[in-house]
């Protein structure tokens, strides 16, 4: 059975601030990139709220990566037998946060190289830059491991992210 999983907040905010990113790590660093980035940041402060407040899969308390869940899902992932998540994955928790501090970082970098204070510092467009890349990286080990997971699983989580349901089995090996 079909489960509802990503409410519409969850992949409105998820796709919005991917193409986000993908126009600013891309495209011109015009105004169009300030006020993009700072509305990247904004859906992803309300994001987080949204963790406290929204509906059970998107709550931090639905997939939060303590240091025993994610040792629980190494071991099954070196086993062969990934443990099943309804909401995230321990180590796809630990991607989120990354993907979101580094979206923040940037807003705030980029909004501290206008100001006067820091006008023309290098170390700032540096930071603002070495963040730009990690979040490449990031981005880049995100989208091959929603490939790989999705095939090893059997679930089609980019689906899941575009439909909001994921597929439910009622067996042992998956954690609501
Ligand atoms: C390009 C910038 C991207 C960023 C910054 C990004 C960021 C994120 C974040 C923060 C989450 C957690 C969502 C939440 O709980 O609200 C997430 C989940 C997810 N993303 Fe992305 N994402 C990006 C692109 C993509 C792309 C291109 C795909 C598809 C290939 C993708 C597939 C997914 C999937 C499947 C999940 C849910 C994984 C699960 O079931 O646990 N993402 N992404
Ligand atoms: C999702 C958020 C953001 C991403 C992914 C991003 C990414 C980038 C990238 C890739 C560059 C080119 C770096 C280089 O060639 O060295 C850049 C430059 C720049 N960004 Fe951002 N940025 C973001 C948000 C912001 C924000 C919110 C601001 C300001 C309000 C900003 C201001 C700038 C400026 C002024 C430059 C030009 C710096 C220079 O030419 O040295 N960015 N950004």
């Amino acid at each position: 059975m079909p489960v509802k999983t990503w409410d519409i907040s969850v992949r409105f905010t998820h796709w919005t601030v991917a193409g986000i990113v993908v126009w600013n790590l891309f495209g011109p660093t015009d105004q169009a990139h300030r006020v993009l980035g700072y509305i990247a940041a904004g859906l992803v402060v309300f994001r987080v709220i949204w963790g406290f407040v929204g509906t059970r899969y998107a709550r931090f308390s639905a997939w939060w990566p303590t240091a025993a869940h994610l040792a629980e899902y190494l071991r099954s992932l070196a086993v062969g037998k990934p443990i099943r998540h309804l909401s995230h994955n321990p180590l796809g928790a630990l991607m989120a946060i990354a993907l979101w501090l580094l979206v923040i970082g940037l807003a705030v970098s980029g909004w501290m190289m206008r100001l006067d204070a820091f006008w023309g510092e290098d170390w700032l467009e540096g930071l603002h830059t070495a963040l730009s890349v990690a979040l490449q990286v990031c981005v880049c080990a995100h989208i091959v491991a929603a490939i790989v997971m999705s095939l090893w699983t059997r679930d089609n989580l980019i689906g899941a992210m575009l439909t909001g349901f994921k597929r439910d089995v009622d067996d042992n090996n998956t954690r609501r």
